[in-house]
């Protein structure tokens, strides 16, 4: 047994009822090296890690932990052996403090027994200057960015002392800029010689900050390849087992009338004050319109005001030119809207349905899948999932029945995307589409999303990836500050223009 491992995970086999997540799958992580871990969706990667972490006991294979065989029966066991864990859907209590949070289960007491701070707010602040992961002990949670809302969660983990340190999917949630926050704490947690795992789709992030990577496929080991001597390309090919184009094959659109019209809209955020202030913006049949801007600059609330989540304050939107900014969201769904919502657990799944429940939940009520005396047609349904399934690459382990919050987080996506560009709605607004999906799965939804313009639907795609904007879109919406800053034709755009314009700085 190598001492110079931090990890070694041999043979593990895990089964849940009727799918083998891991299937005699390896990992080897020397000490001090950040590893990658990548692998389609549902290849079994967060079932691999949340053993490592003792959320999950596997039924077959062996773990070594600095070179000492170890049963890791409990998250308990896993922070005892210096393990921590940052999940992809963070943990933290969102009414207390960042130290209250960085500190709660192990809260430092005085002498006479009573809750005490002050020893830890001065450990965080001296851990957040070591590791230059910059907080604000005193606030709470519910007021800080997603990006520091990371950064508490990384400081937990520190706090209970851990040295390998696992990251499930960490920059799934964050602007780039934020991504190349994380990835430069990740040289420094190198430097200061913590190990470190994560599971990422973004082989340019394998590239920037990974010295190795392992593959796994369908559960199974593939490969560790040395990230410097490996491209881009054969990092996928080795993840989905053939060739990826990365480039999107698209005509030039061919717009026509407009189907969505917003007009001088404001739109009151979370805080209160307007997130969307007098933003105006069209989209035409048959074309892909981007909003391209930093988060928080009102592209959340422009969504929600369009599906109806948010109230609109003030202006119109106008859908095949009825207004419909006081519609009830099922009325917005029956006149041809679609949407693949941001948040997908909260707004685009009920998880505990059933893959193909979720399949029709916006149109059950029709006679595809109801009959006149309102009874639901499960012959119809059970094809249209089958049908669905198939077409997006779905992996649900049990098939349609497969309850959807089993599911790995990729595949939960599809459903949504599946379920939303199959009624080829008028409009289809897009938020993050491709968040957590593989670049074989991405790869797939680009060409959906294009056919679907070529189709002659109007479609709106809200994204934090310029690359996705600049590969998708006809024209392209820089907004900042809840307003449109610059409208440009994708074809004259690149990403410093792009940036450029979101940063406010005007065009010309
Ligand atoms: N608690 C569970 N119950 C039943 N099946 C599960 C459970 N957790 C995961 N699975 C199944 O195990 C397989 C592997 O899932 P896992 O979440 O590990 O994939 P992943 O590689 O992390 O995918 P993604 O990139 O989409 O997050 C999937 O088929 C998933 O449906
Ligand atoms: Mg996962």
């Amino acid at each position: 047994m190598a001492a110079g491992l931090a990890i070694e995970m041999r043979d593990i086999t895990k089964i849940f009822p009727g799918v083998i997540a891991n299937d005699k799958a390896r990992l080897e992580v020397a000490r001090g090296e950040i590893h990658a871990l990548l692998g389609e969706n549902g290849a079994g990667k967060s079932t691999l890690m949340s053993i490592l972490f003792g959320l999950y006991e596997p039924d077959e294979g062996r773990i070594f932990i600095r070179g000492e065989e170890v049963r890791i029966r409990s998250p308990n066991d896993a922070t005892a052996l210096k393990i921590g864990m940052v999940h992809q859907h963070f943990k933290l209590v969102h009414n207390f403090t960042v130290t209250e949070n960085i500190v709660l289960g192990l809260e430092p007491k005085n002498k006479w027994g009573s809750l005490d701070l002050s020893g830890a707010d001065k450990r965080v602040a001296e851990l957040s200057a070591a590791y230059n992961l910059a907080v604000d002990p005193k606030v709470r949670i519910e007021n800080i960015t997603v990006g520091m809302q990371q950064r508490v969660e990384i400081l937990k983990i520190l706090y209970r002392d851990a040295d390998i340190l696992i990251f499930d999917e960490p920059t799934a949630v964050l602007t780039p800029q934020e991504i190349d926050e994380l990835l430069a704490i990740f040289q420094r947690l190198k430097a200061e010689g913590k190990t470190i795992v994560f599971i990422t789709h973004k082989l340019k992030e394998i590239k920037a900050a990974a010295d190795r990577c392992t593959v796994l496929r369908r559960g199974k080991y593939i490969a560790t390849l040395e990230v410097a001597a490996a491209s881009e390309q054969e990092l996928a090919e080795k993840m989905v087992g053939r060739a990826v184009t990365f480039r999107i094959e698209k005509k030039p659109a061919a717009p026509k009338e407009a189907v969505l019209r917003v007009e001088n809209l404001t739109v009151i955020g979370a805080k209160g004050v307007p997130a969307v202030r007098n933003l105006s913006l069209e989209v035409r049949a048959g074309e892909v319109v981007g909003v391209a801007g930093v988060d928080g600059n009102g592209q959340s609330e422009l969504a929600a005001a369009i599906s109806g989540l948010l109230p609109v304050k003030s202006g119109r939107i106008l859908l095949k030119g009825r207004d419909i900014s006081r519609e009830s969201i099922r009325n917005r769904n029956e006149s041809g809207l679609g949407l693949v919502p941001e948040d997908r657990h909260k707004h685009g799944l009920v998880l505990d349905f059933r893959v193909d429940e979720n399949l029709i939940l916006k149109n059950f009520r029709t006679r595809r899948f109801s009959n006149a005396w309102g009874f639901l047609q499960f012959p119809a349904i059970a094809g249209h999932a089958a049908d669905l399934i198939a077409q997006f690459d779905i992996r649900a382990g049990n098939g349609p029945g497969t309850p959807a919050k089993s599911m790995s987080g990729g595949n939960q996506q599809k459903i949504i995307i599946a379920r939303e560009i199959d009624v080829s709605p008028d409009l289809l607004v897009v938020s993050q589409p491709t968040r957590g999906l593989d670049v074989g799965a991405i790869e797939y939804i680009h060409r959906r999303i294009v056919e679907e313009r070529d189709k002659g639907r109007a479609v709106l795609l809200i994204s934090f990836e310029l690359e996705e904007i600049l590969s998708l879109c006809d024209r392209i919406a820089a907004v900042s500050k809840g307003s449109v800053v610059g409208l440009v034709d994708a074809q004259d755009a690149d990403e410093r223009r792009i940036g450029a314009l979101m940063g406010g700085i005007a065009d010309g």
